[in-house]
């Protein structure tokens, strides 16, 4: 038998969820085009993360460009350490994840931490294949491959650019900014959907692994010494966790606790990242993730990225394998500190004392002209150097004389030449850069998760019947409605009924083609919770509606007609009052 993930790829065609891109072009690998369906379930994912994580959390959204000029990129270390590891195959020439070849056949599960030589090696002494055309690999070089789509912004190629390789960095570049907005005052959110780009060796998977996809994100920023979260809210959230430590974390002890203990006990170092593990669990479980297939593993220490001191993942389990949906990565102060010391912006807070503070200071003599040419006539610099000194060794100015490095070679100076002094100065607080908290949430492979795990296969009056057992919150279609038969009268009369279910904001199919056992089972592939069909009943009790009050002289009320409303996972069919359709579908959908 196919796996559900075979089936669901097929059924994501036929039914306009997703398919890949530019087929008639013959396609190519990575790239997928959401068809209807999958659009509207993506856009109604995408409303879900940002009432929660944005509206809910008092966060703020913002949306920048996708494409970024290089020194972005050089300051926050992507141009240099965002590689994979590539192995080209020798005989069919594809290229291929060495780590991923390495970790599928071999019993290394955090082959990316490995360093290349010993990768080649590994390769070597399991004699380890193409996974394409089946030639040995053993003896081929692994490079190292830069993940980066690359551009040249205007003409020439003076001023190159890069695709984003994650949202983040349109959220970090305008800190400067954002923090005003903020009224300088930690902790505050900013968060951003929009599209990333990896020039992935090997996608995979239909959407789990493509090239240009989109990404959920928040960073969050805090003073990492007085902010707290307020962990009350989700402390008795449940969870499944598997920490490092656990170095085989396919058959390792898993542990279930609850957020709060998991703080309490150490096992997640970081008080924010575990906040939003359980709001993050919680998410998750109302958008149609299955919370029995569902864990949070921590990072290897090899497996983290360039920027990441501490990383959760959350994970999904599809097919029996465990799929990475989001990251929670603790970035420290990496990216504020890089920016900052490759541009010129400020990206510091003002941290203000509860109190003024008075503190000493030590200060040398700024004029430092009399110097003699044994110092370069640098007088600037030796002031500075003594400055630096003065700070961090005090000791260093009790002697008679103070020893300073300059352009590598030290010198000495007299002590009082130098005008060292220790005066005491008031302050009312200090400039620090923030750390940042970062929930990281893949959109696609969530929107994947989330069909895989609705999918179902049941028998309905002796036929095989396959549906998506979707959340009516996310499911893209809401109600189908029907005319029994091609008729005029129960076409119009569905076509009211569409009308006034659209005015009342739900997303309405009208379908009357094929016979109306077929409509039922297309909408349950879309996972369309309900259906309504107008049949000859409808009509006749209008007819006699009609005539009663005809016949009693009054005038034409609202027609007190029913329709056959049938509920997607149980086929239960009620017959229901037209004019109580509206209200009842968007109580429904509300939940
Ligand atoms: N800013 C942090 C960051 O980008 P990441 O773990 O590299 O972290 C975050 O990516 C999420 O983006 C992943 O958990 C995954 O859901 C999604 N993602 C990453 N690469 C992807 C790809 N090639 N295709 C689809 N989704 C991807």
């Amino acid at each position: 038998d196919d796996s559900i993930g075979e089936k669901l790829v097929e059924l994501a065609k036929r039914r306009g969820y997703f398919f890949q891109s530019s087929g008639a072009y013959g396609g190519v690998g990575g790239f997928y085009t959401f068809g209807p369906q999958g659009a509207a379930l993506k856009g109604n994912v995408e409303d879900a993360w940002r009432d929660r994580f944005a509206v809910a959390e008092g966060n703020m959204e913002i949306d920048a460009p996708t494409i970024m000029p290089e020194p972005v990129f050089e300051a926050s270390g992507h141009l240099d350490g965002f590689d994979d590891m590539l192995v080209e195959c020798p005989d069919c020439g594809e290229s291929h994840r060495a780590d991923h070849i390495v970790e599928d056949n071999t019993e290394y599960e955090d082959a990316e931490s490995l360093p290349i030589p010993e990768v080649e090696e590994v390769i070597a002494e399991y004699e380890l294949v193409c996974p394409n055309c089946g030639a040995g690999l053993a003896g081929q070089a692994v490079e190292t491959f830069n993940l980066m789509f690359g551009t040249n912004i205007g003409p020439g190629d003076s001023q190159p650019g890069y695709l984003r390789p994650e949202t983040a960095q349109g959220i970090f570049v305008e800190f400067p900014r954002l923090k005003e907005y903020a009224r300088n005052q930690l902790p505050f959110g900013v968060t951003q959907i929009g599209r990333a780009y990896r020039n992935e060796i090997s996608p995979r998977r239909s959407i789990i692994r493509t090239r240009e996809f989109t990404q959920a994100e928040l960073e969050f920023f805090i003073d990492p010494e007085t902010d707290e979260p307020d962990l009350s809210a989700v402390a008795d959230v449940e969870v499944r966790l598997y920490p490092a430590s656990e170095q085989n974390v396919e058959d390792g002890e898993e542990i279930r606790t609850t957020i709060g203990d998991a703080v309490a006990e150490g096992v997640i170092a970081s008080p924010w990242v575990a906040y939003f593990l359980g709001v993050a669990k919680r998410w998750y479980d109302a958008v149609g993730v299955d919370m029995d297939r569902f864990r949070f593993r921590q990072h290897l220490s090899g497996e983290r990225a360039h920027y990441a001191s501490d990383c959760w993942d959350a994970e999904g389990e599809l097919d029996g394998n465990w799929i990475e949906l989001a990251g929670f990565s603790d970035r420290g102060d990496y990216d504020l500190s890089k920016h900052a010391a490759h541009s010129e912006d400020r990206f510091t807070v003002f941290r203000q004392y509860d109190e003024p503070k008075t503190v000493e200071r030590a200060t040398v003599d700024p004029d430092m002209s009399y110097l003699g040419p044994e110092f370069g006539g640098d007088a600037q610099a030796v002031v500075s150097e003594l400055e630096t000194l003065a700070e961090r060794d005090r000791a260093a100015f009790e002697g008679d004389s103070v020893t300073i490095d300059l352009d590598g070679e030290s010198h000495e100076l007299p002590t009082e030449k130098t005008g060292f002094a220790v005066e005491e100065q008031t302050e009312a607080g200090e400039h620090i850069i923030p750390h940042v908290i970062e929930p990281s949430f893949g959109v696609d492979r969530l929107v994947y998760t989330v069909l895989h795990h609705a999918y179902r296969e049941d028998e309905v009056d002796g036929e095989d019947r396959t549906y998506l057992e979707l959340d009516p919150e996310v499911a893209p279609t809401f109600v189908g409605v029907f005319p029994l038969q091609n008729d005029d009268e129960l076409e119009a009369t569905a076509n009211d009924i569409v009308a006034d279910l659209r005015d009342a904001g739900l997303s309405v199919t009208y379908d009357d083609s094929g016979n109306i056992g077929r409509r039922y089972r297309r909408q349950d592939e879309v996972g369309t919770p309900f259906c309504v069909t107008v049949d000859y009943e409808t009509l006749e009790e209008r007819e006699a509606q009609r005539a009663s009050d005809t016949a009693s002289g009054d005038a034409p009320r609202a027609e007190a007609t029913t329709v056959t409303v049938r509920e997607r996972d149980t086929t239960a069919q009620k017959r229901l009052p037209v004019s109580d359709l509206p209200e009842l579908m968007a109580d429904l959908r509300a939940g």
